[in-house]
């Protein structure tokens, strides 16, 4: 595959192509690991793939938009995987959980991790990595204790195998094309499609400030810039920027 490092083990991939983007790699590039030792998820956690059996990747792109649009590529590198699978397993059993999560019956299948350049980098130099970690042919058994609550893979999902390099190819295919759809059509072409697969709207959910407190509220979905929108009981709408969402159990 051109412009692919494909590696048998790694700590992270999302570290290698931050590496390999300082370094001057092409827009498009992009690294892929049978195994990763030291994943990492958003909000400082670990994420945890039992090798040979998921999709562990990292797409370096260099985006035609102003830094503050950055942050929306989470929701914009959704869509792109949630597109791929519904195509590739023909089911609409699959959802997105804001920000970035792919969701099936609720528990979590992937989730995407984008790490951006300082904010000081000049234009041309600027880039985006977006890790993709997707549970594709694993089994319940292969995670971990606690982890098993919480997770699915597509073998799991629809009781077929999966081959990780031609779903790696599409997933990339995928991400350039709405990237490209992002930057000529804007943020909102993308929040348009993005909507359709949102499982927590209208959903009763939960979510933890960074105050350490839990809201309870029902989902409204992603603002025109990204947000979630969360109205709670007393009928006060929040905003959430960023944080750990989950729906009310
Ligand atoms: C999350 O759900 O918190 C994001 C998980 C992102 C995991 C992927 S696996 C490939 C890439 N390399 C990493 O270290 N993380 C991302």
């Amino acid at each position: 595959m051109d412009n692919v490092l494909h590696l048998t083990s790694t700590a992270s991939t999302n570290e290698d192509a931050y590496q390999l983007a300082l370094d001057g790699a092409q827009h498009g590039y992009a690294v892929i690991a049978d195994e990763q030792t030291s994943g990492k998820g958003r909000l400082g956690r670990t994420w945890v793939a039992p090798a040979n059996t998921c999709l562990c990747c990292s797409l370096i792109l260099r985006p035609k938009l102003p830094f503050v649009e950055l942050p929306r590529l989470t929701l914009t590198s959704g869509l792109a995987l949630y597109k791929v699978i519904e195509k590739l397993t023909g089911l609409n059993i699959f959802g997105l959980k804001w920000p970035n999560d792919l969701y099936c019956e609720g528990k979590k299948c992937g989730g995407i991790l984008v790490e951006s350049s300082s904010p000081v980098t000049s234009d041309e130099k600027s880039f985006v990595v977006v890790g993709i970690g997707l549970n594709v042919n694993s089994l319940l058994d292969d995670f971990p204790g606690k982890l098993q609550e919480t997770v699915t893979s597509l073998l799991i999902q629809t009781a077929k195998h999966y081959s990780i390099p031609e779903l790696f190819i599409q997933l990339r295919h995928s991400l350039l094309y709405y990237l490209k759809i992002h930057e000529e059509l804007g943020f909102k072409a993308i929040l348009k499609e993005w909507r359709k697969y949102d499982v927590l709207y209208g959903k009763e959910m939960q979510w933890l400030t960074t105050e350490k407190k839990v809201i309870t509220g029902i989902g409204l979905g992603p603002d025109d810039s990204g947000q979630l929108l969360v109205k709670d009981r007393m009928g006060d709408l929040h905003m959430i920027l960023s944080g750990n969402v989950s729906l009310k159990e």
